[in-house]
């Protein structure tokens, strides 16, 4: 396996880029505490929304949402923050949530390393965070995601988001000398098989942003479901016949922390559902905070989709199928509204948009 592919040099980087992602909020202004957080964004942009949501669960009382579609909700309003996040800045969804996001008088901020959403900020007045370019959107999720949590204590959601965002860096770096020979230890037992991974908690959106990881990185489908809303549907599938079942491998996400019930419910559904899929392997949280412990997961899980994609042989960097319909939405009429719109805020409020 080759050890050191490129994808996997973004991966090893990122303790650096959580604190150069706290950084780099310093520039946002203050904001007053909104009555609903609102991210905008699709596939890798989008995902840091769902942790934000997942990681407040208990604390914010202010809701979170994550708007992945053209369009935002109707209850999405003057009192929102808004934050629109795009790696590329050309997201044709997250630019026309972004262009109805301003219309309706939402508080904006943008997370994005340039493009039109970068030109169009700078242009509207709208805070950016601006990070660094070169990375694929999914390997950049610290500098995505880190953001999110600085303006989320800044506007009052919650209390210490930095400080853990600060122990986080420091346990991922303590995971880096050991971390390949684990990741490689997993994928190897994945190969040939379609990975499912179970969450829970904090641990909910973890466990999608690893399927996510498994399609974009090894090229494989995944699936991801979460304790305890799977025992109440999707276990019954695990009673199917062997020859399909033994297709499947069983990731379940575990912490030192996970209530009593939730240890008890993944017990028995080991037990009694799992006994005839391929494998069933455990990828278990590091670090006290609920933050470390996001981050530990996922940094372990996803380098054991880039090593899985070497055992492959398939590139974990490119994503063609992404890269083919994004080229051919261009050639349609949703790039011709979007700028239409785009052009109407010119109008409007007297900026000047190249596109
Ligand atoms: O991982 C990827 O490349 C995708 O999921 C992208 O993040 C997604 O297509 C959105 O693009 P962007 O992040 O540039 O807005």
């Amino acid at each position: 396996m080759e050890d050191h592919n490129e994808m996997l040099k973004f991966y090893f980087r990122w303790p650096d880029a959580i604190l150069d992602a706290i950084q780099r909020s310093q520039e946002l202004p203050s904001l007053t505490k909104p009555s609903l957080l609102a991210v905008i964004g699709m596939g890798g942009s989008a995902i840091g929304g769902d942790l934000l949501r997942d990681l407040l669960y208990n604390q914010s009382d202010v809701p979170i949402y994550t708007c992945r579609d053209y369009h935002l909700p109707a209850w999405v309003g003057p009192n929102s923050l808004v934050i629109a996040v795009s790696y590329s800045g050309n997201t044709e969804e997250t630019l026309m949530a972004f262009s109805e996001a301003f219309k309706r008088g939402c508080k904006l901020v943008a997370i994005t390393s340039g493009g039109i959403l970068g030109q169009l900020c700078t242009e509207l007045k709208v805070p950016i965070v601006r990070i660094p370019k070169g990375y694929p959107p999914r390997a950049a999720l610290p500098y995505l995601f880190i953001p999110m949590c600085v303006l989320g204590e800044r506007v009052g959601l919650a209390k210490g988001l930095i400080d853990q965002a600060k122990k986080a860096a420091k346990t991922l770096r303590s995971m880096l000398v050991s971390i390949r020979e684990k990741a490689k230890r997993i994928a190897k037992r994945l190969v040939g098989t379609i990975p499912v991974i179970y969450g829970f908690g904090i641990f909910k959106s973890v466990a999608y942003r690893l399927k996510t990881q498994f399609n974009e990185n090894s090229k494989v489908p995944s699936f991801a479901n979460w304790f305890p809303a799977l025992n109440h549907d999707e276990v019954v599938g695990w009673e199917g016949e062997e020859e399909l079942l033994e297709k499947f491998s069983v990731i379940l996400i575990r912490s030192q922390d996970e209530p009593l019930e939730i240890k008890r419910r993944i017990e028995l559904t080991r037990e009694v559902a799992l006994h005839k899929v391929s494998e069933i392997l455990e990828i278990w949280s590091k670090g006290k905070t609920p933050l470390e412990q996001m981050m530990s997961v996922l940094l372990l899980g996803e380098i054991a989709s880039i090593c899985l994609a070497l055992l492959r042989r398939v590139d974990p960097l490119k994503v063609r199928t992404i890269d083919i319909i994004k080229k051919h939405m261009l050639e349609l009429q949703f790039s011709e509204d979007i700028r239409r719109r785009l052009l109407k805020l010119q109008g409007r409020y007297k900026v000047t948009i190249t596109l």
